[in-house]
């Protein structure tokens, strides 16, 4: 319990003192408490409490209350009709003067001097409801805080213990306090707004991400979906044709081994770019007629023409995949030939990828190997024997020398 102050206080220091918390403090509340801490503790009253207004809840509620007779503060909620709140929220330039703050003592002389009489009747009955509220409030002064003509809260002090009353120096003081007080309120809430409004942003900004990522997700599976129905169309094309069945995936090995040993970059998706191509440079041949794709022997100037159209529908196929660019480009240049005879474009030489110049080794390869209906396979030292005598025409050399080079380091089977 605070003891009777009998020390003077030096208000001028005091109020240094806690300007300079005012400004380091960012939370509001630990403003406030500061201050009827501070008031509790070195000014020895009954009672000091503030009222504060929550503007989410449109009324002022004791903040907080300090001393032997303090407020239970989850009791007391007002709103801007009682009449404390309505005489300090009120506009009437009859009161403004009466405004600054009011004790019990200068409500008694207003209503028992002279001055009442200048007074309209209903200022005076609202002097008195006024004069009620801070007997209910235990409160012998009040003191109000504003902020841009706004009621930001009311500072409640008790009777000093001394029973003296208080000075002009201590009202200015409380005044003083109340006015900083209230700025301080508002600009640590901006501070908080701008705090709330930052997390708030962030949030947002995380969720966005989540979604797009979720997208990207989707987008993804979408497309590894689509490329496996290609990759079974794939070998439905190499099905139909029996003579390449169960061959693609030994295509796509020693195109793998090729650009191994030609030492290119398979580091990241180029591998996977080279593996798609090597197994889908075909997927066009589902759109040819089977009596073109399955015909004995050779087939007539129109056939080819039909035959060759496979090249554009692979990549009409493969088109509505965006990650599929780079493979499509290999469908479409895999009929290139070295030397700028080949179809569709007449490309020559580095302007064919990479990729496609493997891809059209390795499949000329097993064109010559494989046995089909109308001969039997050839060996594979026949078909290196070809594919050297058209390197420089229909093959780069580098990948029929590299090709060659990677069959004989391949583990003999059986
Ligand atoms: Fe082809």
């Amino acid at each position: 319990m605070p003891s009777q102050k009998t020390r003077s206080v030096d208000y001028h220091e005091a109020l240094r003192d806690i300007a300079k918390s005012l400004v380091r403090l960012k939370r509001p509340e630990r403003l406030l408490k500061m201050i009827t801490r501070y008031i509790d503790r070195e000014l020895g009253l009954t009672h000091a409490a503030i009222l504060v207004y929550e503007p989410e809840r449109s009324r002022y509620t004791i903040f907080d209350s300090k001393g032997i007779r303090k407020i239970p503060r989850s009791l007391i909620k007002f709103d801007q009709d009682y009449p404390l709140i309505r005489w300090f929220s009120s506009k009437d330039k009859e009161t403004e003067s009466l405004r600054q703050y009011l004790s019990k003592q200068k409500i008694r002389e207003i209503l028992s001097n002279g001055v009442a009489a200048k007074l309209k009747p209903e200022t005076k009955a609202e002097l008195s409801r006024v004069q009620r509220s801070l007997n209910d409030l235990r409160a012998d002064i009040a003191i109000p805080g504003f902020f841009k003509d706004s009621l930001i809260g009311i500072l409640l002090l008790g009777e000093k213990l001394s029973r003296r009353l208080f000075t002009r120096t201590e009202i200015h003081f409380f005044e003083t306090l109340v006015h900083d007080a209230a700025i301080a309120v508002k600009t640590s809430e901006y501070h908080q707004h701008l705090i709330e409004r930052n997390l708030e942003l962030e949030v947002r900004k995380k969720q966005l991400e989540e979604r797009l990522h979720e997208i990207e997700r989707l987008r993804k599976k979408e497309q590894s979906t689509y490329y496996e129905i290609m990759k079974s169309l794939a070998q439905e094309v190499h099905a139909k044709d029996p003579y390449t069945f169960g061959h693609i995936h030994q295509v796509e090995r020693l195109g793998v081994m090729t650009a191994e040993e030609l030492g290119l970059d398979l580091s990241g998706k180029r591998k996977d770019v080279l593996s798609a191509g090597l197994l889908l440079h075909d997927v066009g041949k589902v759109g040819i007629p089977d009596n073109v794709l399955k015909k004995p022997g050779g087939l007539d100037r129109e056939e080819w023409k039909i035959m060759r159209q496979h090249v554009e529908k692979g990549v009409k196929i493969l088109e509505p995949l965006s990650d599929f660019k780079e493979v499509a480009e290999i469908v479409w240049c895999h009929h290139e030939n070295y030397d700028g005879s080949g179809y569709p474009r007449g490309l020559k030489g580095e302007a064919i990828p990479i990729e496609a110049r493997i891809v059209s080794v390795v499949d000329a390869f097993h064109a010559i190997v494989s046995t089909r209906c109308y001969r039997e396979g050839r060996p594979v030292e026949v078909a290196f024997q070809e594919l050297r005598r058209c390197a420089g025409t229909q093959f780069d050399p580098k990948v029929v020398e590299a090709f060659i080079r990677a069959m004989k380091k391949r583990p003999k089977r059986g």
